[in-house]
């Protein structure tokens, strides 16, 4: 039984080595094809895709530190966005899977060794995982980007070592929970202890996977807890790779099962599982709403959502507009525009209105976007086919409303999910381009006149994830860090991710707070222990 049991395809194809691709990738600063408007061609989009170097055809379910075929047998198909073609082959999980998956993670927190052994030990698998995702990284960060489009710089230099930074926050957790003595009335003493809350079921979305995978697992692995991981249907691969990291880091099997599939088929079972003790969710409120009902109908596991955003970035009269143009562009297209906290309503003042505009829009010109490998490149494609549709018909929205278009609102190329960078000036608040999360590159820019108006339009929204605040003045700041009610207040900054910082969303952007301290009681249990100091008359 000496070998781990990994697939043979799946362990093969991505341990090929691959020092060619950086060469390859680095060697044509790709968007020599632009148009005088300065837009990436369809030539510049997609007739350099360069393929990388990694071979995946099939990849299983991580089960019980196993990788395995569905019991179903089933499998489907996951897609390159900058082409729509398929990279991989995927097994595709059901009720039965996720069945799999829960009793392994249960066997593997009421008999294996995780929960019960010393925090210190725990806390250094996590580390030896954080070595080897540094060790990998260069695998990680393509199939990152392969699967999502995000450029591979980004991938690269920003979330592949945050993902190994997240894993040493939590590591550094690990032997530092505990409860407390508590003073209570009476001859007693009284302690808590802070205990994991057993198996964890956990939802993650595709725009951030290897992201999302760390501020799930992280947590749950530092409290002792067991878990079962339903990824997205779109990027299944690097949470699989981690997986297999985690194991040659020294993880117990089934400690960290994960089952790729369908929302509906793979994520609602889960979400309902009867053994499961805690469910976990990032993505979209429409669907965040599903698990929390099948969470309560089944055995009411608690359960924590990071859903979708509608934030606000207020660019106030004082503010250097240079420098809020760059930022509010960073706080919108970031990621192609597929972030939950998006700065994706930008409200700026009636006095610096106009040459923000045509800043932004300059600034939206100047955007790179081409084949996410090519060095330089700001935009990838969308992630999917159903994604790009959504933004398209929200441009198609603003298109028909009174909103100026500014530049963009075409797709590049015919293959693929490309998306120009958009923006929308003259946006009022009634406007769908407005209210609804779009997801994608599309900027909307609204006018205020004074600071109670845009306090009042910014708040006045179903969602509460995030805002920010670009100004000069420490009392203009103070006083809209107060009023913004949203999980996240950035000012004269946005998109600042450390592990300690916490983050989540008032109203129905979500509920509870992933990263940092907050995280951690996601996972644990509180339990009083009371006994009394002498022995009492009635022993
Ligand atoms: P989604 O919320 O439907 O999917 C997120 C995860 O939930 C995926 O793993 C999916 O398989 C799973 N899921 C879907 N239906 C489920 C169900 N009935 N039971 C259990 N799990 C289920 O989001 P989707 O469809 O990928 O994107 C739709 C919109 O959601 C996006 O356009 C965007 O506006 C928003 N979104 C927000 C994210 C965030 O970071 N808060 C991330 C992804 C999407
Ligand atoms: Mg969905």
């Amino acid at each position: 039984m000496a070998a781990r049991r990994f697939s043979p395809l799946f362990f093969r194809s991505l341990s090929a080595p691959s020092s060619s691709f950086l060469t390859r990738s680095s060697g044509k600063n790709g968007f020599s094809g632009r148009n005088s408007k300065g837009f990436a061609t369809t030539a510049a989009a997609v007739e350099e895709i360069i393929n990388p170097p990694v071979q995946v055809s099939y990849t299983q379910h991580l089960i019980n530190g196993n990788f395995v075929d569905s019991a179903s047998g089933k499998t489907f198909p996951t897609l390159d966005p900058r082409t729509g073609e398929v990279i991989a082959h995927v097994a595709e999980g059901d009720a039965e899977d996720i069945d799999r998956a829960v009793k392994a993670a249960r066997k593997a927190f009421d008999e294996g060794p995780w929960p019960k052994m010393p925090a210190y030990e725990r806390s250094r698998i996590l580390l030896r995982f954080a070595d080897l995702v540094e060790k990998n990284s260069e695998e990680l960060a393509i199939l990152e980007t392969w699967d999502n489009g995000k450029p591979y710089e980004q991938s690269s230099k920003s979330e592949i070592p945050m993902l190994a930074r997240l894993f040493r926050y939590y590591a550094g957790w690990a032997d530092k929970i505990h409860g407390l003595t508590v003073p209570a009335d009476g001859n007693y003493h009284v302690q808590t202890l802070h205990e994991p809350i057993g198996v964890a079921g956990q939802i993650i979305p595709w725009n951030f996977p290897l992201l999302m995978f760390a501020w799930k697992v992280g947590p749950a692995l530092a409290c002792g807890n067991t878990l079962v991981l339903k990824t997205a249907e779109q990027t299944p691969l690097t949470a699989l790779y981690a997986g297999k990291l985690f194991h040659e880091a020294g993880l117990p099997d089934g400690v960290l099962n994960i089952v790729s599939g369908y929302g509906p088929e793979a994520g609602a079972p889960l979400a309902s599982h009867m053994d499961v003790d805690k469910l976990a969710f990032t993505g979209s409120t429409e669907t965040g709403k599903v698990v929390l009902e099948l969470a309560a109908k089944s055995n009411l596991k608690p359960v924590t959502l990071e859903l979708g955003g509608k934030s606000p970035f207020i660019v106030c009269e004082d503010a250097d507009i240079d420098k809020a143009v760059e930022l509010a562009h960073f706080a919108l297209f970031f990621n192609q525009g597929q972030c939950c906290c998006a700065g994706s309503r930008t409200y700026v003042h009636e006095r610096v209105y106009d040459e923000f505009v045509e800043k932004a829009k300059a600034r939206a010109l100047r955007r790179a976007v081409g084949d996410p490998f090519k060095k330089g490149i700001e935009q990838g494609p969308q992630v999917d086919s159903e994604q790009f549709e959504k933004v398209m018909r929200y441009i198609r929205s603003g298109l028909e409303s009174d909103a100026v278009l500014e530049c963009g609102g075409e797709r590049i190329g015919n293959k693929g999910y490309f998306i120009q960078p958009t923006v929308f000036s003259n946006v009022k608040e009634d406007m769908l381009i407005a209210r609804d999360e779009i997801f994608g590159p599309v900027q909307s820019i609204l006018k205020f006149k004074d600071l109670d108006e845009v306090i009042q339009r910014a708040n006045n929204t179903r969602y509460g994830l995030a805002a920010g605040v670009f100004t000069r003045s420490l009392e203009t700041a103070n006083r809209m860090t107060r009023a913004l009610r949203a999980g996240t207040v950035w000012v004269n900054c946005f998109d600042v991710f450390d592990a300690a910082i916490p983050f989540g969303g008032y109203k129905m952007s979500g509920i509870g707070r992933e990263k940092g301290i907050y995280s951690l009681h996601n996972y644990l249990q509180v339990k009083a222990v009371v006994a009394p100091l002498k022995n009492p008359a009635w022993i």
